[in-house]
């Protein structure tokens, strides 16, 4: 099957019904996408699908045919990190860093539809996204900061 992951028309096997998570790190090789939970409830696998974040472990590959998918690889643009990731590395927003690209992603969505949020905004759409190193003062204020330059 075809899929169309940051702007590429790319080739997947579909036979055994994999996930879109197992897709995008088993078959493409774009593991900057987390495996955490496996059952949708920790955000770590969160991807772009048509602007929607949706936890790819728990997504059918198959759903995405003829969508556009967009990974944490495919954020940044002409070798520019997107104004997100550059405020999660200004900020120091991680620890281990496992969560990151799936906080990233959803922060991206989220900045899409209100560019200038508020804290409290903030940790109300970042409600599915968990870090188990608790740095989450420094990831609403990365998202803050991000939401300030994108205004
Ligand atoms: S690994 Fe997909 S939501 Fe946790
Ligand atoms: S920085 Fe370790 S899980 Fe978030």
């Amino acid at each position: 099957m075809k899929i169309n992951v940051n702007g590429k028309e790319l080739t997947i096997d579909v036979t055994a019904n994999p996930s879109l998570l197992e897709a995008l790190r088993e078959q493409l090789d774009l593991t900057g996408t987390k495996y955490g939970c496996g059952e949708g409830a920790c955000g770590a696998c969160k991807v772009l699908v048509n602007g929607t974040p949706l936890p790819a472990c728990i997504t059918p590959a198959v759903t995405v045919q003829g969508k556009k998918v967009i990974t944490i690889e495919g954020l940044e643009t002409n070798g520019e990190l997107h104004p997100v990731q550059q405020a999660f590395l200004e900020v120091d927003a991680f620890q281990c860093a496992y969560c990151a690209p799936g906080m990233i992603i959803n922060a991206v969505a989220l900045l899409e539809k209100n560019s200038n949020p508020t804290k409290q905004e903030i940790v109300d759409a970042m409600n599915g996204n968990i870090c188990r190193c608790c740095t989450y003062p420094q990831i609403v204020e990365a998202i803050y900061q991000a939401g300030k330059q994108l205004a």
